[in-house]
């Protein structure tokens, strides 16, 4: 219950005199309540969304089935089941992603796999998480994150693969331990992890984590965008392209999720979108948090709205 993701919203419901009764301390259960009202929460899921609808947007199998089936632009997937078919699907898109089915923030998840070898062990990797793994076509772009809430769009943000600057002297290793050891007085899940995953995008980049880079030379060293593998976040709700808030519009209304994040990748160059994730069990935090909790709120307690 002391997580930012909760605070962020039990801090916005005391404000407006909304009384939260917790269930659970250790998992963030709680009920708001408000004039005789009162709505189950964990986090910013509720009971305003379908047990079954939840099932199939937060399952990356069934989400990216679905979403395909309405015409929205999905990378092409296949469910694991044995090294041969997984074989000639990496020799289909020569690049691909290796992901639990339902897991978040990037946990398991092995990006731009491209030999049998690093498939095995991406698989392997995944399967820490999860019984039920997938592989899907690996696409290049920018990471956008279109938040909804009572199914109008509120925020969005853009997030960035985990990156260190050189200084000239100290290795990728040190510069990410230096990063980590910053970032875990702020948030001790912000961090990059020294992982064989790291080691596999540092080797696809031609580096290391003993390479010095340059002073003032940026380095990505992780694929995963996520801000739990140590990527960074910005809000761009007033500049993203207003095709993508449509599509994703489009998305959050069929699916009937009044509240979620759609997750895409954007092609710089063309504009092109790839529908990633849908989550349908938002992380209300910051940087973006506050503004999407009042939403939030409104929509839960219209009569508390100001
Ligand atoms: N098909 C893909 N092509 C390229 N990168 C991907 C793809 N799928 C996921 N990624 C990268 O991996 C990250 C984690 O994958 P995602 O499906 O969002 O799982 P999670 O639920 O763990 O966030 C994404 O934020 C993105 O940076
Ligand atoms: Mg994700």
């Amino acid at each position: 219950m002391n997580s930012v993701y909760t605070t962020t919203i039990t801090r916005e419901a005391r404000k407006r005199g909304i009384h939260i009764e917790v269930i659970d301390r250790r998992t963030p259960i709680f009920v708001l309540r408000h004039k005789g009202k009162s709505i189950r929460c964990y986090n910013a899921l509720t009971d305003r969304v379908g047990a079954v609808t939840f099932q199939m947007t937060q399952n990356k199998r069934l989400a990216n089935g679905f979403l395909k089936s309405c015409g929205f632009p999905v990378p092409a997937q296949q469910l694991f089941t044995d090294s041969a078919t997984a074989g000639r699907f990496l020799k289909r898109y020569r690049r691909i992603v290796v992901k639990p089915c339902s897991q978040w923030g990037g946990r398991g998840v092995s990006v731009a796999v491209k030999t049998v070898a690093e498939l095995a062990h991406a698989v392997r990797f995944a399967r820490q998480f999860e019984e039920e793994i997938i592989l899907e076509q690996y696409v290049e772009g920018v990471d956008y994150r279109l938040i909804f809430v009572d199914f109008k769009f509120v925020a969005a943000i853009r997030r960035r693969a985990a990156r260190v600057e050189g200084n000239g002297r100290d290795s990728i290793r040190k510069l990410v331990q230096a990063k980590n050891r910053r970032e875990r007085r702020v948030d001790p899940s912000h961090v990059i992890p020294l992982d064989a995953e790291t080691d596999r995008n540092l080797k696809v980049l031609g580096l290391s984590q003993d390479t010095v880079p340059p002073a003032g030379q940026g380095v990505c060293v992780r694929l995963t965008t996520n801000y739990h593998t140590g990527g960074d976040v910005d809000v761009v709700t007033h500049s993203v392209s207003r095709k993508l808030v449509a599509l994703a519009r489009r998305a959050v209304k069929v699916l009937g999720v009044p509240v979620m994040g759609i997750d895409f990748l954007v092609d710089e160059a063309t504009g092109r979108p790839w529908l990633i994730e849908l989550s349908p069990d938002l992380a209300i935090s910051p940087p973006e948090g506050e503004e999407v909790a009042r939403h939030f709120m409104d929509f839960l307690f219209p009569e508390t709205k100001r």
